[in-house]
């Protein structure tokens, strides 16, 4: 008989809904089990969501379940590492929910552990490395058609972003995905960083918005980064490797061009969610099908430690105007 892969999610706000939507919806052989949040209201909105689903006082009696096969983390940045490692110490395959933890130090603690267990067992919600359109990109740099990448252009605008997003969330939260796929693509670590604001967009608040940072990647190769917040015409997306012998870019994503009265016109995504939804349903499908066989694949939490050692970085230029080296030692074999 197929076994029935046994979520329990832990956070149950915005993402947390939507992943337990797409477990429950969209992948075979898998069921929303169990279910905890700190806000009681969130956890019961979810479970009511979910037919087979039971709701746990806190992620340690959710892991610890034995209706609990695997666990989506899906809640707060600062609460990631708690889970994580109960989840590591119970010997069950996870998707953490970018980022990883709030610090280097958590981050590599929780490799410490997942190195001792000899295995991998942890994939970060980096889910760039899922859309079609990156995929795309990678597959014809990986193809030596273009000969090898030396410069990618990464552009991250949103229209705008909630009172809650201050401080220094250009970088941590934001430019983290465009490290994440400058790291991918370029096949490298980051090994110097600079990070510049641009004149400030007047509707930016108390924000430096936009920024422009420059990653210098251990093999040579560049990557430049737009990051721009409060643009106002839409969710917009651009990426272009410069390669040796060939150049690719990801392709505009409309379905159909209309031209009429002398003009053309297609539409923007108006948000992260629509423009990514392919990419966060493939990456919730594989996480489970991977899951069920015990294990994961995806991005690993060396993955999630180096972008949080860049985006630090990142931070500490833009605060003083230096480029900052990066030092983030070997990667344990278990990642190779
Ligand atoms: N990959 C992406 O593109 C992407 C997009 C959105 C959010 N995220 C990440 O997902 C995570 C959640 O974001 P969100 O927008 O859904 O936030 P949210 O505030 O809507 O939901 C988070 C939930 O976690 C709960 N929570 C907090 N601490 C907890 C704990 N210790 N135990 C159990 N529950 C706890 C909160 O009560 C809340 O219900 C964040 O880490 C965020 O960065 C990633």
């Amino acid at each position: 008989m197929t076994k029935i892969l046994k979520v329990g999610v832990i956070g149950t706000g915005m993402i947390g809904q939507e992943h337990m939507r797409r477990i429950i919806d969209l992948v075979p052989n898998a069921m929303v089990t169990g279910v905890t949040d700190t806000n009681a209201d969130n956890a019961k909105q979810a479970a009511s969501k979910a037919p087979n689903a039971k709701i746990f006082d806190n992620a340690e009696q959710l892991i610890a379940s034995e209706d609990v096969d695997a666990v989506l983390i899906c809640s707060w940045g600062g609460a990631h590492e708690e889970a994580i490692l109960f989840a590591l110490a119970a010997g069950k395959p996870i998707f953490c929910e970018k980022p990883l933890a709030d610090s280097q130090a958590a981050c590599q603690r929780i490799i410490e552990a997942e190195v001792k267990l000899g295995k991998r067992l942890l994939q970060v919600g980096y889910m760039r490395r899922y859309d079609p359109a990156y995929k795309a990109m990678k597959d014809t740099i990986d193809s030596g058609r273009i000969g090898a990448p030396l410069i990618f252009h990464s552009v991250h605008r949103n229209a705008s972003v909630p009172d809650h997003y201050k401080g220094d969330m250009a970088i941590s939260d934001t430019m983290v995905h465009d490290i994440d796929v400058s790291r991918w693509l370029l096949d490298a670590e980051v090994a110097r960083v600079r990070v510049v604001a641009a004149k400030k967009n007047s509707r930016g608040g108390g924000l430096r918005d936009p920024l422009m940072a420059l990653l210098e990647m251990d093999n040579k190769a560049l990557a430049s980064v737009e990051i721009s917040v409060n643009i106002d015409y839409g969710y917009d997306i651009q990426g272009e490797i410069s390669a040796e012998k060939g150049s690719v870019s990801l392709g505009e994503t409309n379905k159909v061009i209309v031209k009429s009265q002398g003009h053309f016109e297609g539409e923007i995504f108006t948000d992260w969610m629509l423009r990514f939804v392919e990419a966060y349903d493939v990456e919730i499908a594989m996480w489970a099908e991977a899951a069920r066989a015990g294990g994961v694949t995806g991005p690993s939490a060396w993955d999630g430690y180096a972008i949080q050692a860049v985006s630090d970085a990142a931070i500490k230029s833009a605060d003083s105007g230096d480029v900052v080296e990066l030092n983030i030692g070997e990667k344990p074999s278990i990642y190779l």
